[in-house]
């Protein structure tokens, strides 16, 4: 049985005031323990919701991660060895918004993957197609290649310390939602591609779905076999949309 997870991914949001209050806020909200909770403020935020959710049941990850561990001259960056440091616990790796607009390519996202498992963080490798790439009808196949891309580097076993988010990213802050349907087929591909290396990892791994979940469709996508929860942008800034489809998980 596989323990759903919602994660809210903060992106470039709020200052050090409205993210104290959004922390306080989510303390307050009724959690199901049922279900892992985790929120990705931007780096600079991260020390601060650490200290403000400590000894409520919601982790803490990073947005993004360098390439390489430990410390170094690569200036603007972090490495997963200081997000570690910082009280993070997860990592967001090949973001959409990252590859497309920041120019991350597999290989990069890969090695962000092997860093982040290095130093003891859980990734959460998210993959999706463009709308271009889902009406030419090769939305698996886009999502197939992203994904082994990350298996041939560090292999079906590191899968077993990692999350697999599906975002497509026509439906990614769009309000345009992939219909239950479409997420659970691209679910069930990512996981049959799995079971294909490993049988266990790929019957153990959690998947999420991102793009426009909000309260009222969370929890008919939660519900189709392989979704296993969400990665939410927009709804999460709210704590009062984001208790809520943490309790639809
Ligand atoms: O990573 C979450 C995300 O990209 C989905 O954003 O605003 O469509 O829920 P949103």
């Amino acid at each position: 049985m596989r323990r759903p997870l919602v994660a809210g991914n903060w992106k470039m949001n709020g200052t050090r005031a409205s993210v104290a209050e959004l922390t306080e806020s989510l303390r307050m909200q009724d959690m199901p323990t049922s279900v892992e909770v985790v929120v990705f403020p931007c780096a600079l935020h991260v020390m601060q919701v650490v200290d403000g959710l400590n000894g409520a049941a919601i982790d803490v990850g990073a947005q993004d991660c360098a390439a390489d561990v430990g410390f170094g001259a690569f200036t603007g960056e972090e490495s997963a060895t200081q997000l570690l440091d910082s009280g993070c616990e997860w990592v967001l790796v090949g973001h959409s918004e990252r590859r497309l607009i920041f120019g991350e390519s597999d290989d990069v996202v890969s090695k962000k993957f092997v860093s982040a498992l290095e130093c003891g963080l859980t990734p959460v490798l998210c993959v999706g197609e463009t709308l271009e790439q889902r009406q030419a009808g090769k939305t698996v196949e886009v999502v197939a290649r992203q994904l082994a891309h990350v298996l041939a580097q560090a292999g079906v076993q590191a899968f077993g310390r990692a999350v697999v988010a599906y975002e497509p990213v026509w439906a990614i802050g769009s309000g345009l939602t992939a219909s239950p349907q479409q997420a659970q087929e691209v679910h069930a591909a990512i996981r049959a591609q799995l079971a294909s290396e490993d049988q266990r990892i790929a019957d153990g791994i959690r998947l999420l779905y991102g793009g426009s979940v909000k309260a009222e469709n969370a929890a008919e996508l939660f519900g189709m076999a392989d979704i296993d929860g969400g990665l939410i942008g927009g709804a999460s800034l709210k704590a009062n949309d984001f208790g809520a489809i943490c309790r639809a998980a």
